[in-house]
């Protein structure tokens, strides 16, 4: 299905992938090298999607979008980067990851180099407020990242350290994304205060299903490999829900697995945690967060812009990649 946005702002979208091109570049071609192989390999760009919708729906004129939303998918793609050294993934995107192709140097070094790349950006823009909703943002998302390796292998992880976990390292980035366009756009607080709640509610939502394709989805499509929550021991919604719900003999293997680092086959898990109905009960949170979502949107008014975003919150719940 096509979605409404890439009608609406294909203008936005093509002047976003230019900044990104012309702002990654350096005078240290391994820096711009390394940059490019996971920039330029696609990515839904769905923060500068959300970014771009929401300053046009409260009706921005300026001209400080574009780097606004680059900014702002450099800061994600910094995260990745190292991301996938922590997750120990080798695919990004249908691709080799930073560190399989290169090695950890690689992604440290050039993880920072975006970093500062996305800050420089963000200077630009010469607003007080919106460099610190994103230095607050980047601040909480590298705590949500350590929280979650602090917790990793230690315990049977509790919801609510889960969604403390997804709060941090994804919602937040929703969130900055939202408000800063807000910002931007001069809205007001009631305003401020339903992109706040939309955005968090959505990025749960983003987060959520991530995990569960994680468990069930399809590698040609999400371009990164299946079932390496499980295989690293993160304790992810789907898992955390089945669990109390599986036998005691089926726990117990799991936990062997996942603490004890057991060999296992990941089908079979699969299975178990599928015949528990867990899929259910996470899409049902799946659709409370979506209800959230539409609500925080109706006070504003109509719009493509409005819809593209409804649009966005429709097609979460059943994407595949
Ligand atoms: C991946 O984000 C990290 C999560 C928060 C789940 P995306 O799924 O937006 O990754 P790209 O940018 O499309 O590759
Ligand atoms: C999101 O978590 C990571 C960040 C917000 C940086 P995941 O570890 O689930 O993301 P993927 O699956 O690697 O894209
Ligand atoms: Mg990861
Ligand atoms: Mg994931």
């Amino acid at each position: 299905m096509e979605l409404l946005y890439r009608k609406i702002i294909q203008k936005e979208l093509q002047q976003l992938e230019d900044k990104l091109s012309s702002s990654i570049s350096s005078d240290i071609n391994l820096a711009t090298e390394v940059t490019q192989h996971v920039v330029n390999s696609g990515g839904k760009r769905i923060r500068p999607v959300i970014c771009i919708l929401v300053a046009k729906m409260l009706n921005y004129k300026g001209s400080e979008l574009i780097k606004l939303a680059s900014s702002i998918e450099l800061l994600h793609t910094a995260t990745l980067i190292h991301d996938d050294v922590v997750d120990q993934s080798s695919t990004r995107r249908g691709k080799e990851s930073i560190h399989t192709k290169w090695d950890n140097s690689h992604s440290v070094l050039v993880g920072d180099f975006v970093y500062s790349k996305a800050f420089q950006l963000m200077a630009s823009l010469d607003n007080q407020e919106i460099i610190r909703i994103l230095a607050d943002s980047t601040n909480r998302i590298s705590e949500g990242e350590v929280l979650q390796l602090s917790l990793k292998k230690r315990k049977v992880l509790s919801k609510k350290d889960y969604f403390e976990i997804i709060d941090r390292k994804t919602a937040e980035l929703f969130k900055a994304s939202a408000i800063t366009a807000g910002s931007l756009a001069s809205c007001n607080e009631n305003e401020f205060i339903a992109l706040t709640n939309f955005a968090i509610a959505l990025g749960n939502n983003f987060q959520i299903k991530d995990d569960l394709l994680d468990y069930f989805g399809d590698e040609e499509l999400t371009g990164k490999k299946i079932g390496k929550d499980f295989e690293e021991g993160k304790f992810t919604l789907p898992l955390i829900i089945a669990l109390p719900l599986m036998s005691e003999e089926h726990k117990f293997m799991i936990l062997e697995t996942l603490f004890d680092n057991k060999e296992s086959d990941f089908k079979e898990i699969v299975k178990i945690i599928k015949d528990t109905g867990a899929v259910k009960k996470v899409e049902e949170i799946c659709n409370q967060f979506s209800e959230t979502c539409f609500k925080e949107l109706e006070s504003f008014p109509e719009s493509d812009y409005k819809r593209a975003l409804f649009d966005i919150v429709k097609n979460i719940n059943t994407r595949v990649s």
